[in-house]
């Protein structure tokens, strides 16, 4: 039996080459800075105050690098602890760090049930691990006892309808292989997913790819002895469990029933998200940043004309000019295509966000409630699947 330190022992995930970090930065939810400020500190977080973040299950090292690298680009204050069971990981992602001279990591060869040793956070980034090990839940509290009041956590967990065809083949794959070491298993495995039927449930699925991008992706995917998924019922009710709430999902506007459907006036808030991912079909992860129980936070809105937008997906000249010609248009969102219309008189305010502007500097010049209309309409078009977001991260 290989055991999930075994695994990524054998196969740090994901393959990354250190050299790598000279020429790209990879990006990403959770944990990039503005986003995390958006969701968790309603876009006012005072950046000039140490961020204290806890890596939790840092692999080789991606949301580690990204938010260690905005946060010193940005010129702002930060002290990360990472840990992860596994050494060859933790290798990887020592070299990426020194790679690019970054200072103010600690790391640690650690199990994250014991994160709450290891201090209170301000920020903990989970990404890929609650669902690999034995008992979720108890990760999910440790994570929550590691998290300051008025902290959270950002994370990823499986989720079950993008990975059609996923379990079935680990099932296969388990029972065939529980004596192999991982080397074997994953040439034997190569071997028979060569000759599956091209219906094959997970062969038909287009959401997946890691299979095709390396050795550890393919292992990570269809060999893994632990990992299950989440639908949002079962995951809304582990974060209950443990003391944590929601803050919201990344790009809500994927859980929003009223895409489909009128929402039945009977269904709450959670419900209507249970059916969205049912009807959406195509989740593989879902991705989300979570507050502790009770805590109250404002939301990220145009109601507090001292936030400062920022821009997603396209430059905000590229984007003013789409909406200064008045027609309708579409953005891509993962593999969903939406369609924006916005009146003309949006462009010249999409123009001036430059990441450091205020809405209030936005708006200089502007009849406040002529600007407040226009912009509840531009955010009303974006900030459902991350185009727009708060955070004075820049200024
Ligand atoms: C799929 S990788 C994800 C890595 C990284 N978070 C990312 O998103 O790229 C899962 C990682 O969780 C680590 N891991 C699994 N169980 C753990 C535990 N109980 N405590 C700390 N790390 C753990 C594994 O060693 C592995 O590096």
């Amino acid at each position: 039996m290989v055991s999930v330190s075994d695994q990524y022992e054998a196969f740090p995930y994901p393959e990354r080459d250190p050299a790598d970090e000279r020429t790209r930065l990879i990006t990403g939810s959770p944990s990039d800075p503005i986003e995390m400020d958006h969701y968790l500190f309603g876009g006012a977080r005072d950046w000039s105050k140490p961020l204290r973040a806890m890596v939790a299950g840092g692999g080789t090292g991606d949301g580690l690098i990204q938010l260690a690298t905005r946060l010193s680009r940005a010129g702002r204050p930060f002290e990360i602890t990472y840990l992860d069971l596994s050494c060859a990981s933790r290798a990887v992602a020592e070299k990426r760090a020194d790679v690019r001279g970054l200072t103010g990591i600690t790391f640690h060869t650690a199990s994250l049930l014991d994160a709450p040793d290891f201090g209170e956070f301000d920020y903990i980034d989970c990404c890929g691990v609650l669902h690999h090990l034995s008992d979720p839940g108890a990760g999910f509290k440790a994570l929550r006892a590691a998290c300051a009041p008025t902290g959270g956590l950002g994370f990823m967990v499986y989720a079950p309808l993008g990975r059609s065809g996923v379990y079935p083949l680990q099932q296969a794959f388990g029972a065939l292989f529980a004596n192999h070491g991982p080397a074997e298993r994953l040439a034997a495995a190569r071997a028979i997913f060569a000759k599956l039927p091209s219906g094959h449930l997970f062969k038909t699925n287009p959401h997946l790819g890691d299979h095709k991008q390396s050795d550890a992706g393919f292992y990570d995917l269809l060999l893994h002895s632990q990992d299950r998924s989440y639908d949002v019922g079962e995951l809304l009710d582990e974060l209950t469990g443990a003391g944590w709430d929601l803050a919201s999902f990344c790009q809500p506007g994927r859980y929003d029933l009223a895409r489909f459907v009128e929402v039945p006036a009977t269904m709450d808030a959670a419900q209507a998200m249970v059916i969205a991912e049912k009807l959406n079909g195509t989740m593989k992860v879902h991705l989300g940043y979570a507050v502790p129980a009770g805590a109250v936070r404002p939301v990220a809105s145009a109601a507090k004309r001292s936030l400062v937008p920022h821009l997603r997906a396209a430059t905000p000249a590229q984007l003013a000019k789409a909406v200064s010609t008045g027609n309708p248009f579409s953005i891509k969102s993962g593999c969903e295509t939406i369609r924006i219309a916005l009146p003309k008189s949006a462009a010249p305010l999409i123009a001036r966000i430059n990441g450091k502007r205020s809405l209030n500097d936005i708006a200089s010049g502007m009849d406040p409630i002529t600007f407040g209309g226009i912009w509840s309409q531009i955010e009303a078009a974006f900030t459902p699947w991350d185009v727009l977001l708060y955070s004075r991260l820049l200024t």
